[in-house]
């Protein structure tokens, strides 16, 4: 397709996009909530759908112009999420509250632990994610454990690793699965955090920060949400400018130090990365962390549903087939919300004083959830984050 006929679509889109928002606002202020719900829904994927079709036409553009547009792309795609939770809230408003559509949260606060202690969470549990693992083995775990092999054959490993892929795709667990593994506390951070803080107290933050994970002599160090923190330099706050050079001292500290540190970024956003963050030497170790392919989703999905009591056949492989796009939290949300069903209707045959409520998971109650549920990550991000490995010369893994 040439370009022309790509805007034309792109357009078309946009334009549907726009009028079931503004029928949705409408049915919304009618009171008409389930109405509402649905068309507000059906702006997101729109949305979503303009967002990808923008994508198409940028291939097609100069390179001068690809920042502009991809800034639109951005937009887009922040539009499409306020409108899937603005159709989960008018669904609520029904009463509907299991056609929400929520992503699973991580489970680390907002600031660090003082006293980090080793996560339970191992790799095995992590579903997937062969390549990250083999890549966090040879970069960061190995190291530590035969150092002497490493001397021989004269390979140079610092511990700083930044994981990047969509939400919910396990960049946060993996992370505690690291300090599990090489049996290190765990000191986590969201950056978007520190940045909030007043002017001076940030750098305060991040230096106790490392002091806490210093004096615990081995520790994880993991930063979340880095884009909000490692934005590109110039026109940006004096915050950004004195905490960026502070971040970047603490983590050169490294070497001089005698117990082992590792440092790990995360975030969805890699292309709003300050550049200095990523030289060799900084943060050599780049580790896509992509949402689950077929095989692994169907594997996640037999575990967990064998952790669950479960009746009648399951067909997981349709159940993985029609999770395209899901992230493992959108699975997890997914098997948590069929699994009140059964729930409800023990609560209920309880509640009617029957003897024994037993009830059981079933494929209705998976089908059913399945249908109301939409993947939380928009197929725009994805090609975003592929373009970016490809412009950092990254090669495009396998997925899982
Ligand atoms: N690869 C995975 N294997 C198993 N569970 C996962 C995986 N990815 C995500 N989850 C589930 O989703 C939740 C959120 O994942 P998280 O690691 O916070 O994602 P991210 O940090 O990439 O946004 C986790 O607590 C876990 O329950
Ligand atoms: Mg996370």
């Amino acid at each position: 397709m040439n370009q022309e006929e790509l805007y034309e679509i792109y357009l078309q889109i946009l334009q549907e996009a726009m009028q079931a928002d503004e029928s949705a606002a409408a049915a919304d202020r009618d009171g008409k909530f389930q109405k509402a719900a649905s068309l507000y829904q059906r702006a997101s994927e729109l949305y979503g759908k303009a967002a990808a079709a923008l994508m198409d036409l940028i291939e097609t553009c100069d390179a001068q112009d690809q920042p502009d547009f991809e800034k639109s792309v951005d937009r887009l795609i922040s539009v499409s999420k306020e409108l899937k939770q603005l159709a989960a809230e008018t669904a609520r408003k029904q009463g509907k509250s299991d056609q929400k559509t929520t992503i699973a949260e991580g489970e680390d606060g907002s600031v660090f632990v003082p006293e980090g202690v080793r996560p339970q969470v191992t790799f095995e549990d992590v579903a997937g994610l062969y390549e990250a693992k083999q890549l966090v083995m040879d970069e960061i775990i190995n190291p530590l454990l035969h150092r002497e092999l490493y001397e021989r054959f004269h390979i140079e490993n610092n511990g700083g690793l930044l994981l990047f892929g969509p939400p919910g795709s396990g960049k946060t667990m993996l992370a505690r699965a690291i300090a599990n593994k090489a049996d290190m506390a765990f000191f986590s951070v969201r950056c978007s955090d520190i940045v909030g803080k007043y002017f001076g107290e940030a750098e305060k933050h991040v230096r106790a920060l490392f002091e806490a994970a210093r004096a615990s002599k081995n520790a994880v160090v993991f930063l979340d949400e880095a884009e909000a923190l490692a934005c590109r330099r110039g026109g940006n706050s004096t915050v950004m400018n004195r905490l960026v050079p502070e971040l970047l001292s603490q983590m050169d500290g490294f070497e001089k130090f005698d117990g082992h540190l590792i440092v790990i970024f995360a975030t969805n956003r890699p292309y709003d990365i300050d550049p200095a963050f990523l030289r060799p030497g900084r943060l050599p170790n780049h580790c896509y962390i992509p949402l689950p392919d077929l095989k692994v989703r169907r594997q996640f999905l037999q575990q967990m549903l064998d952790e669950r009591p479960c009746r009648g056949p399951i067909d997981i492989e349709l159940l993985a087939k029609e999770t395209d796009r899901f992230s493992c939290a959108d699975l997890a949300n997914l098997i948590k919300r069929a699994c009140q069903l059964p729930v409800n209707r023990s609560i209920r045959k309880k509640m009617a004083g029957e003897q024994a409520p037993e009830e059981y998971l079933t494929w209705e109650d998976l089908d059913k959830t399945r249908k109301t549920l939409h993947p939380s990550v928009e197929e725009a991000e994805i090609r975003r984050l592929e373009k970016w490995m490809k412009q950092v010369g990254m090669q495009m893994p396998a997925a899982g």
